[in-house]
């Protein structure tokens, strides 16, 4: 019975309302701030060229795919973060309430999430940072400007770009530097304002025959492009990881989660049925940069030079938050004994895991300089959906096993809707590419392997304290 032991539920609640060391002040509409702030970056700004080579112009309708996929279990996610308001994240929950095993699984998976995001983020960025710089007459030697093998016909090595502004942001955060409210709110202004002015400028150069044919890849293009741009929309579930800083997390924690994805969903729908109707869609292969090559064939240049100046400012927040987030689960997870206690070390004078954050700050920047970002967004992409799908699954279990647990949200439609998320999120799985599937279920089994070779035995529920 070991696999399904649990943290008690009203055990993690009690140190919810005892909790009192961090300051109560976060508004849902700092929240969804928050939220906006981490979801838009490198699928907007640059997967949205690698979605319009395989779907065209049914980009729009991969979007409104992910988009669902993502609402969906934004429902499931929110019950949760609003019955367990504590700093965690879907694998807090999943301890509580799927047992030891199921909530191994969702955090290894989610290392796949927030590590690889934070490597895939700053490959995006690297690309808007060349074409600022290019504006400027600087290059880079061709070798060092993205991985090997990631732009055909080119004699690339190593991403530099990516590899230092990874390194960056770990020193950021190993000597303490957490995202202000102030700071966020302002690159969120930012983000959206170029994205906003886009659309307003955009759509009076848009020509309308670009858009046929409409699906030139039919439905197939359409789902695969689906499965991509998917990790456009990642970056919601952050918004629960400020829990213990919110008012009324209760209320607001759904809100922040649900109106942040509205949000940026509604901006790509229509950012994606502009970008396709400004270039055809054939012209997208290869380039890292689309936005700003929409505004270039608009003869709207000195507009695609903000553009990357936004996309560059606004996609460093996504990899501050992507790579907090994943030491925070670490540290979660060593606290619980199922990972060594280097992870949950922290260091007195910077108040941070400061080996842990150096530590995996350096794969993620090393993984960024030599994976091309194609690789690691369909990974990505497959450890999120498949947490996901464990948590709306969780959330059919603890109705039926739990019924009389105060919920401050309840996702309605329940099972119908957490199994619409479950159906969506397999179905995208299936559409990732093979190499991808071999790498996830090599990445579970070595997972298992951890959990039944350590993490099983040094468990804090197996030898209690
Ligand atoms: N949604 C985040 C991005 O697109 C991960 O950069």
């Amino acid at each position: 019975m070991g696999l399904m032991r649990k943290k008690s539920v009203q055990g993690m609640l009690a140190f919810a309302q005892t909790s009192q060391g961090l300051r109560k002040e976060l508004s849902a509409f700092d929240l969804t701030m928050l939220g906006i702030g981490a979801i838009i970056g490198t699928g907007i700004f640059v997967l949205t060229g690698t979605g319009a080579t395989v779907a065209g112009p049914g980009l729009v309708l991969s979007f409104v795919i992910g988009a669902l996929a993502c609402g969906f279990a934004a429902l499931c996610y929110a019950e949760f973060a609003a019955m367990l308001p504590i700093s965690g994240s879907t694998y807090t929950y999943a301890y509580a309430t799927l047992g030891e095993l199921v909530a191994w699984i969702i955090g290894w998976d989610l290392m796949l999430e927030y590590l690889l995001a934070s490597s895939a983020v700053s490959v995006g960025w690297s690309g808007y940072f060349q074409s600022l710089l290019a504006g400027f007459g600087v290059t880079l030697p061709e070798a060092l400007t993205a991985a090997a093998g990631a732009v055909p016909g080119k004699d690339t090595l190593f991403n530099l770009p990516a590899f230092c502004i990874a390194m960056i942001i770990t020193g950021l955060l190993a000597f303490g530097i957490k995202e202000s409210k102030r700071v966020n709110n302002i690159v969120v202004l930012i983000k959206v304002a170029v994205v906003v002015l886009f659309i307003a400028i955009g759509m009076w150069h848009v020509k309308p025959v670009n858009w046929s044919p409409a699906l030139p890849y039919g439905f197939d293009g359409v789902f695969h492009g689906a499965a991509i741009v998917f990790f456009s929309f990642l970056g919601f579930d952050a918004v629960t990881c400020a829990a213990e800083e919110v008012k009324d997390p209760a209320r607001d924690i759904p809100r922040g989660v649900i109106w942040s994805l509205a949000i940026c969903s509604l901006l790509y729908v229509i950012v994606s049925a502009i970008m396709t109707g400004i270039v055809p869609y054939a012209q997208f292969a290869g380039i890292d940069h689309p936005v700003s090559l929409a505004l270039q064939v608009a003869k709207l240049d000195w507009f695609a030079g903000f553009v990357d100046l936004g996309a560059i400012l606004g996609m460093m927040t996504v990899i501050l938050v992507m790579t907090y987030g994943q030491t925070r689960i670490l540290l979660a997870m060593s606290r619980d004994g199922l990972l060594p206690k280097v992870f949950s070390d922290i260091n007195p004078k910077y108040g941070t895991p400061y080996k842990a954050t150096w530590l995996i700050g350096t794969v993620i920047a090393l993984i960024a300089g030599f994976v091309p970002l194609h690789t690691l967004a369909e990974l990505v992409n497959i450890g999120t959906l498949a947490a996901f799908s464990l948590i709306a699954l969780a959330v059919i279990v603890l109705r039926k096993r739990e019924p009389d647990l105060p919920r401050k949200f309840y996702c309605p439609a329940v099972p119908y809707v957490p199994a619409l998320a479950i159906l969506f999120c397999v179905f995208l799985m299936t559409q990732l590419s093979a190499l991808t599937w071999v790498f996830f279920v090599g990445w579970l089994l070595i997972g298992l392997a951890v959990y039944f070779g350590y993490s099983r035995r040094n468990s804090l529920l197996h030898k209690p304290h």
